[in-house]
């Protein structure tokens, strides 16, 4: 039996975090195993907010990186750069021509971004059209991610239906895969981890920034369980075996820092030190990502061309 299809991407907007590799990254590397994995670097979303020549060049290699430390391996899974296939922005456009703005309207970022008064590039407002193409041209059947990319699963879900109906079958229906005790990973001040909020744990902060973190952990005074510190150390240690620590080091916020210090060094030194080893040899890291943006282009234009056979613009004989 044929293995089932995974897909999932990360924007190279900077440094992961935790949330990011708890939320979704780690579900990548679970489960290669077990699919037929695709996970891309999503530099044309990043583009949405990374206007700079050097920063998207030095985090697009970053992130790769990143992947290939968190464990990644790239005979058991298609690590490629969604700017190598042009499918992906061509079939957003198709997608385009049928999505009407009262529904794109309706996506919680276009709604956050109109809400903080920013101006919103197109590209902002086509973000769900361009993340369906993503995942549709790969036959996908689940998309690991965070709560915050549910929605947007949805779209590529609704938009497969939208094609098939007008053009025939053609597309799967894929389904998110989130994982209900990670979906938020709340960051230091108790809101959803996020870059934009500067709350984060990056994944592969050095000692002295997971100290800086912590210390800055937002707690109150009630002496009892600080709530935000426990929320973090659970991604670490089961909560039935975090419960009586903390129950009774109650009000000893100081104490229960440092012991969550120690618990994300344990996790992170490893992952720093695996990450050390690929960069010094970055050209065979990029090699890798070549060869991976090589074998998704093979599926992604035999699906492109059967999109195109069925809108009706392939007209020569072959
Ligand atoms: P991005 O780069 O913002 O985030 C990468 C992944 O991390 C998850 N995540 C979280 N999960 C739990 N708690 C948090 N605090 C948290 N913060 C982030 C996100 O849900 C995501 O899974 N649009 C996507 C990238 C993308 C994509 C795709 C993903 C583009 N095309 C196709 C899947 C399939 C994004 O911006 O993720």
């Amino acid at each position: 039996m044929s293995k089932k299809v995974l897909l999932s991407g990360v924007k190279p907007t900077g440094a992961p975090h935790i949330g990011n590799y708890f939320g979704a990254m780690k579900q990548f590397v679970e489960l290669q195993n077990d699919y037929d994995g695709y996970v891309f670097i999503a530099d044309y979303h990043a583009l949405n907010f990374i206007q700079n020549k050097e920063e998207m060049h030095k985090n697009i290699i970053n992130i790769l990186l990143d992947y290939l430390a968190i464990g990644l391996d790239p005979k058991k899974i298609t690590i490629f750069k969604q700017s190598d296939i042009l499918e992906h922005t061509e079939l957003a456009w198709i997608f385009d021509t049928f999505t009407t703005m009262p529904y794109l309207m309706r996506a919680h970022a276009y709604k956050d971004a109109l809400g903080k008064n920013k101006e919103i590039s197109v590209g902002t407002f086509n973000y769900p059209m361009l993340m369906a193409a993503d995942i549709l041209l790969y036959d996908v059947d689940v998309v690991p991610v965070g709560q915050d990319q549910k929605q947007h699963v949805e779209y590529a879900r609704d938009t497969a239906e939208k094609f098939n109906y007008i053009f025939g079958e053609t597309f799967k229906l894929p389904e998110p895969m989130i994982m209900k005790d990670v979906a938020v990973v709340p960051g230091i001040d108790g809101r959803k981890m996020s870059k934009s909020y500067n709350n984060h744990i990056p994944l592969f902060a050095s000692h002295e920034e997971v100290k800086k973190c912590v210390m800055g952990i937002v707690t109150d005074s009630s002496g009892g369980i600080p709530k935000n510190v426990f929320a973090i150390h659970s991604l670490l240690r089961p909560e039935k075996e975090l419960l009586p620590i903390y129950e009774s080091k109650a009000g000893k916020y100081k104490e229960l820092k440092e012991l969550l210090i120690e618990d994300l060094e344990k996790f992170i030194a490893p992952l720093r030190e695996r990450r050390k080893e690929f960069e010094k040899d970055i050209p065979k890291a990029l090699k890798i990502l070549e060869e991976g943006s090589k074998k998704a282009k093979i599926v992604a234009s035999k699906k492109m061309q059967e999109v195109k056979e069925k809108i009706g613009v392939n007209i020569y004989e072959k």
